[in-house]
């Protein structure tokens, strides 16, 4: 009898014992390496007091390295080699499914066909290898040249993710787990932009500043960036054997080790080409960088089987995306005046293949940009397009400038007109004056009029109109609507059917909503959700004419820069002329009423939209949700009431998953809208 609870005294202060020595080695770490106590010196002395009664009590339980025989202070140093107890191996490519077949067979020929596959994201991170003894986290280290890396054990510390203790009751002597520490994509953003605005260099990509932030000789810079980790493979084990790598990956997610979840097992080759097609196409889905995915054979047995070459194992495989950033020449900057007159500088490159597309031209922004990113024409620069995401220049590769590259300045003059550019106090941008005679202009406001966004005239795209306008068969947007077949005709291209479609889609258009020829009229701040907000407000266009600059500002939704934004713009005698032109055309510039005054089924809720909608545009699904009572915001937070996922959703959708935000498709959406889908 008093042998048996002496034995279970002595295991429940062993246990005690193991959790104070873990929170005790916490609060030195915070106390010395962060100077950030999370606890009062008084409740650090408990918890040593008690941890030096239990080890008085029973002896057996004290280690050389308990903290009650050891000093809290400074860590080991920093960047000091490490070398690891198993070589850390890297991968062997796959471009295509020709390749990726290759080694399939490979696999097939040494070890028959039982394989079963372990189908992983490839994390764009820094590799990192955690040794934790008896479930205590003792090390970490960089990669390195695979047998030695450097020692980032404080600084790994700093990262939430990564456990000090593990969970269970049984940890194994040893043991190595590997995998990437990355910074999430919003949070490099964010991180950049701290950087800009303190004027110090910015990273180029989540990696490097992945990478740099786990460089600091600091470990509270590195605690101020908050980084994350994936654990992906382990190295060496002692008392601890795993008959699988998924078996491995259940262990490490039990032992409170963070597993990626989306990790999937396949059965055969074909099952692991779903997942890499389902994740080619959807890369920019989870809010971390993915640059390809890793195929891995599942079985231990069959992985010792097939064993390893000098630098990676045969058991696994990189599948390789195509990259997002390339480098390439920056031919010349030129500019393009838009159709409200602004004057955007553009990068005119030799042709990159980069995300899927030949790229030629990206966008600069305006001068602001061109000089913080410090590109100039000349220099290799590198390209990026990540997703559907529009092209961008990152930054010169400074190390390939030649000697004598001349910064780059706004011209002076409009390319389209050479009207002398204005830049206004406070703006950004530089403007061509020349509303009404500028040719660049003209050509942008009538395809914008045309567009999607406004009267959504099929049919009428930019080469059209670059002709009709060449042929001075069109000057002004009431022009389209005398358009006829004698003068399409005059096209090249333009046969009787091409001829009758142009013409009844411009019929069409004519009973558009008004918010949709309110957004063709070119009025600055003016976009789809201001103008359906105006269209909601007076119902039409005359009563927008009419009404006094307070007036409109008086609008809910519409501020001061918008109503004299809108007065100026119907003050001026070329647009009233414009709107009677319209008028004498049979478009419609007024709206049918119908009654709003209805219920606000969504009061007081707050929203996110992601992704592309099919029955509603972005603009349509908002301005319905506010009129339903709801507030659209942004970015996805706990107080997010339910997010809209339509089709290609962004990193919104990955975000509202971790937050257990509630997630609804467009039908349901329509739904809560109260209108039948
Ligand atoms: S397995 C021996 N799994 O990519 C197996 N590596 O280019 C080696 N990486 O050195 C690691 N995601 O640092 C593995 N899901 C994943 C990975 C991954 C990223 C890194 C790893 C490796 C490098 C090779």
């Amino acid at each position: 009898m008093k042998a048996g609870s002496d034995q279970r005294a002595r295991a429940e202060a062993k246990l005690r014992v193991e959790e104070l020595r873990a929170q005790i080695e916490h609060h030195r770490y915070r106390y010395h390496v962060l100077d950030d106590p999370e606890v009062a010196d008084a409740e650090y002395d408990d918890l040593m007091r008690e941890l030096r009664e239990l080890e008085d009590r029973f002896p057996e339980l004290q280690t050389p390295d308990s903290p009650t025989q050891t000093v809290g202070g400074a860590p080991a140093a920093l960047f000091s080699p490490v070398e690891h107890r198993a070589p850390m191996l890297s991968l062997d490519n796959a471009f295509t499914f020709e390749e990726l077949d290759a080694w399939g067979a490979r696999v097939e020929r040494a070890v028959g066909p039982a394989a079963r596959f372990a189908c992983e994201l490839k994390i764009d991170g820094v590799a990192c290898a955690l040794t934790y003894e008896r479930g205590v986290l003792v090390k970490a280290a960089t990669r390195g040249d695979g047998r030695i890396g450097e020692d980032i054990t404080a600084n790994i510390r700093t990262v939430h993710a990564v456990p000090r203790t593990l969970d269970g009751d049984d940890p194994p002597a040893v043991i190595e787990v590997r995998g990437e520490v990355f910074l999430p994509v919003k949070a490099f953003e964010e991180l950049n932009d701290r950087l800009r605005e303190a004027e110090q260099r910015v990273f180029a990509n989540p990696r490097n500043a992945a990478a740099g932030s786990l460089r600091q000789k600091d470990p509270k810079v590195t605690a101020s960036r908050p980084l994350r980790m994936w654990v992906h493979s382990f190295g060496a084990a002692e008392g601890i054997s795993f008959e699988s790598h998924l078996r491995f990956l259940d262990w490490a997610a039990k032992s409170g080790l963070p597993v990626p979840p989306t990790t999937e097992g396949r059965e055969s080759m074909n099952g692991v080409k779903e997942f890499l097609t389902h994740w080619e196409e959807h890369r920019h889905s989870v809010d971390w960088e993915i640059d390809g995915t890793v195929i891995k054979v599942d079985q231990t047995d069959l992985q010792r089987e097939l064993g390893a070459t000098s630098h990676a194992p045969r058991w696994a495989i990189a599948y390789k995306f195509p990259p997002e950033e390339r480098t390439a020449l920056l031919r010349a900057i030129d500019v393009h005046t838009g159709r409200t007159g602004k004057v955007t500088p553009f990068a005119v490159l030799e042709p990159v293949f980069v995300g899927g597309v030949t790229i030629t031209y990206a966008t600069l922004h305006n001068e602001d940009e061109v000089r913080r990113k410090d590109v100039r024409p000349g220099d290799t620069v590198i390209v990026r397009r990540a997703g559907d995401v529009i092209p961008e220049i990152v930054g010169p590769v400074l190390s390939r400038r030649k000697k004598g590259a001349r910064r780059w300045k706004m011209p002076p003059t409009c390319n389209a007109c050479g009207t002398p550019l204005v830049r206004r106090e406070g703006e950004a941008d530089y403007r061509c004056p020349n509303k009404r005679g500028c040719p660049s202009q003209g050509l942008e406001w009538l395809f914008h009029f045309a567009g999607r966004g406004a009267m959504d005239i099929e049919h009428l795209g930019y080469m059209t109109v670059m002709r009709l306008l060449e042929k001075g068969l069109i000057e002004d947007p009431a022009d389209i609507y005398s358009l006829d077949a004698e003068k399409l005709s005059q096209l090249p291209g333009f046969k009787d059917r091409s001829i009758t479609n142009v013409l009844e889609q411009i019929e069409g258009s004519k009973d558009r909503p008004i918010w949709r020829l309110l957004v063709g009229l070119n009025i600055r701040h003016v976009g789809g959700h201001v103008a359906q907000v105006l269209a909601g407000a007076f119902g039409s266009i005359d009563a927008i004419a009419g009404a006094s600059e307070d007036e409109i500002d008086a609008v809910p939704g519409i501020g001061p820069e918008i109503a004299a934004s809108v007065r100026e713009w119907f003050d001026e005698d070329e647009n009233r002329q414009l709107i009677e032109k319209l008028r004498t055309t049979g478009v419609h510039l007024a709206d049918e009423r119908v009654e709003t005054t209805g219920p606000h089924p969504l009061e007081g809720m707050s929203i996110v939209l992601t992704g592309g909608l099919e029955m509603l545009s972005r603009e349509e699904a908002t301005a319905a949700a506010e009129d339903a009572g709801a507030r659209v915001t942004s970015s996805v937070s706990k107080k997010t009431s339910f997010v809209v996922a339509g089709e290609s959703p962004g990193t919104k959708l990955a975000k509202a998953e971790q937050l257990a935000v509630e997630v609804i498709d467009e039908q349901e959406f329509l739904r809560r809208l109260g209108r039948t889908p």
